[in-house]
């Protein structure tokens, strides 16, 4: 089997404002002609040391069939950001393929119809978009720099340029409760203006965040979780992964390579790659060009495909386990938490929201 690499992850780390829930590495420009330059050589020393690794293992580079600029606010890169990625993928002999799917990150209030009308003549297909909310007072509460105005002029231009979108949305926010947030009226809403896809998380944080104590009781958040799958899946959505919904045919082909396990290169600082036939994971220092390699065992390996088989539409097949596991999932089914069909078991939207203990379980029963 040749090894090819044919996704690629660039993780761009600049935001106009750091969100006070935010865990991801990011950074707002102090002089943005200069950060952007030293990210641009960054880059280039990164893909260098990129080079030494790949070749050694025998990897090259095929068209890539997915392109991801995530963030960050990759947006925010602008004209300047669309031409050096040009120039570096010319540069370095690496074709997107006729049917690339090439996805750029953009935040509402952080783009502009010229920039966006350059990165879709480059090729980007697909945009990703960071709303969360459509109820301007959570938005606030978020500490998002952008305006419920900002979201729905973004939102007209996508629907207006019949592009091909998909909206990030957060529950479990604070004050849900009090406010009595209706997710599922902001999701109608945001449905009329044409997204595809969407990818519905609940909020994550550390006990020292601002709002911890007005965060939404467990109960809150597991209904709205619930009501939202159900929302969408009565839409024509399907629930192909804990967090992501999808049109047919429209599941970001990007992600489902994460969750088969793939080989998808990472550049761009603190982002993560995997070559998938030597079981090699890297992870990029944020301040300089260097990686943290990690080779995964067979053992942790196949530990990590089950795990993201059975986050996503792939599912396990009870063939592939010890007789007893059968005990488990008939259990499981009891509790509607998993489905099976001629031996896969898929998890239901309620085995997505308790994931976690599934897979402590399957850990406790040594199926794993
Ligand atoms: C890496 S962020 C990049 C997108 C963009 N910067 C933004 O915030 O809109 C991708 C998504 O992760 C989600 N996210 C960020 N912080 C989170 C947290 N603490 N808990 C849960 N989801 C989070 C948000 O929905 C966000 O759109
Ligand atoms: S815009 Fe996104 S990446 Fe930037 S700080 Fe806010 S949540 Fe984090």
């Amino acid at each position: 089997m040749p090894k090819r690499i044919d996704s690629l992850y660039l993780h761009f780390p600049f935001c106009a404002h750091l969100c006070n829930y935010c865990d991801f590495y990011k950074k707002v420009p102090q002089n943005k002609a200069q950060d952007y330059k030293n990210y641009h050589i960054y880059l280039e020393k990164s893909f260098e040391v990129h080079q030494s690794l790949t070749k050694k293992s025998g990897y090259s580079w095929a068209p890539l069939k997915t392109l991801y600029i995530g963030g960050g606010t990759p947006s925010l890169w602008g004209i300047e950001g669309k031409e050096f990625l040009d120039h570096f993928l010319k540069d370095k002999r690496i074709e997107l393929a006729p049917d690339c799917e090439f996805t750029l990150e953009v935040n509402p209030g952080a783009w502009t119809e010229d920039v966006l009308s350059q990165w879709r003549s480059m090729g980007a297909n697909r945009f990703s978009l960071g709303v969360q909310s459509l109820d301007a007072q959570m938005i606030k509460y978020l500490d998002r720099v952008h305006t419920i105005e900002d979201v729905f002029e973004t939102l007209d231009y996508f629907k207006n340029n019949r592009l091909n979108f998909s909206i990030d949305f957060m529950l479990g926010l604070p004050f849900s409760k009090e406010l009595n947030r209706n997710v599922v009226e902001e999701l109608e809403r945001a449905l009329s203006y044409g997204a595809n896809h969407f990818s519905v998380y609940i909020l994550t944080v550390k006990e020292n965040y601002t709002h911890y104590k007005s965060l939404p009781s467990e109960e809150w958040i597991e209904k709205e979780f619930l009501d939202v799958s159900a929302f969408l899946k009565e839409k024509g959505f399907e629930h192909y992964e804990v967090s992501n919904f999808a049109k047919p045919s429209k599941q970001s082909q990007h992600n489902l390579n994460y969750w088969k396990s793939k080989t998808v290169a990472a550049l761009g600082p603190s982002a993560t790659g995997f070559l998938k036939q030597d079981r090699l994971r890297y992870k990029w220092k944020p301040n300089s060009p260097e990686i943290d390699v990690e080779l995964l065992t067979e053992e942790e390996f196949k530990l990590e495909q089950i795990y993201m088989a059975i986050r996503s539409e792939q599912g396990i097949m009870l063939s592939d386990f010890p007789k007893e596991l059968e005990i488990l999932t008939e259990k499981w089914k009891k509790r509607d938490l998993v489905t099976e069909n001629n031996g896969l078991i898929l998890l239901t939207s309620k085995g997505y929201l308790l994931l976690d203990s599934l897979m402590n379980e399957l850990f406790s029963a040594k199926f794993l």
